[in-house]
């Protein structure tokens, strides 16, 4: 069953997993002919949920959202807020995070020095027209605002799914008046690579392999792609820039 479930997204494994604690610990209350405690029957599906979780080979994270899950429930419900303050943080979650329970790639920032960084890895431009970059999965936008004024002998584009981030890059980019920068609504799937000379990705392990195969597939050679802190399993970079942040960031390149 555990090789079933590993072949699922870990959002649907965590809430299969919570929905069993549940039953079980439902089943075991009953059992013991306890119905008074509210919290007690949360804390218990929570320790299940956590348990079940870890033979399941979920990331640690999600141990400690599956064990705090339940009893996060009832105490929030116990503060009595009103509804549509859950509904509202709901709907902003989902526009900043849209669709990362599938892509399994969250909003999270690269520092002001990868920005910086970044600066020194893109190319002189040879034509009139300048060098393309590309952001898959461009956030809120700040590496390609910070890069269209650093080095206005470019064009850059950025693609991201959730739509806040989105709206929020837009707007950076209309009061920056960056007119070499755009953002577009979408997925880096189906973005046609061979069209850049720069290609950046700051997204997670998760889809490194299958960016890979796109970019080696796509790519124009002598063209560049860079991938912030995640690397690719058993193909070798050519260049590694160490970014002394807070995160310590690595920049792996690739000249294609
Ligand atoms: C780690 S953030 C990086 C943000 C930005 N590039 C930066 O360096 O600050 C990754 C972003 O990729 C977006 N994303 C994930 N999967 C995507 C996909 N398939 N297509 C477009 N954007 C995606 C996420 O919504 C998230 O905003």
């Amino acid at each position: 069953m555990w090789s079933l479930l590993k072949k699922l997204p870990p959002s649907i494994v965590a809430l299969l997993l919570q929905t069993a604690a549940v039953v079980l610990a439902l089943l075991t209350l009953n059992v013991i002919e306890r119905h008074d405690s509210a919290f007690l029957f949360a804390v218990l599906c929570g320790l299940l949920a956590a348990t079940f979780s870890f033979f399941a080979g979920l990331a640690k994270w999600w141990l400690v959202i599956q064990l705090l899950f339940a009893p996060a429930l009832v105490l929030m419900l116990a503060v009595n807020l009103p509804p549509t303050l859950f509904l509202g943080a709901f709907l902003i979650l989902l526009l900043v995070y849209w669709s990362t329970f599938r892509t399994q790639v969250p909003l999270y920032l690269s520092s002001n020095k990868v920005w910086h960084a970044l600066e020194h890895l893109l190319p002189v431009a040879k034509t009139d027209s300048g060098f393309t970059f590309i952001d898959l999965g461009s956030g809120l936008g700040g590496v390609l605002t910070h890069l269209a004024s650093a080095r206005p002998d470019g064009r850059y584009i950025g693609v991201e799914a959730a739509p806040l981030p989105v709206f929020w890059s837009w707007l950076r980019i209309k009061l920056g008046s960056h007119r070499n920068c755009r953002v577009k609504w979408g997925s880096l799937w189906d973005c046609d690579l061979s069209q850049y000379d720069v290609v950046f990705a700051y997204l997670s392990p998760v889809p490194m392999e299958k960016l890979w195969n796109k970019a080696r597939s796509e790519m124009r050679s002598g063209t560049i792609f860079i991938s912030s802190t995640f690397t690719v399993l058993d193909q070798a970079h050519h260049e590694i820039v160490q970014v002394n942040d807070l995160h310590h960031s690595t920049l792996f390149i690739w000249h294609m």
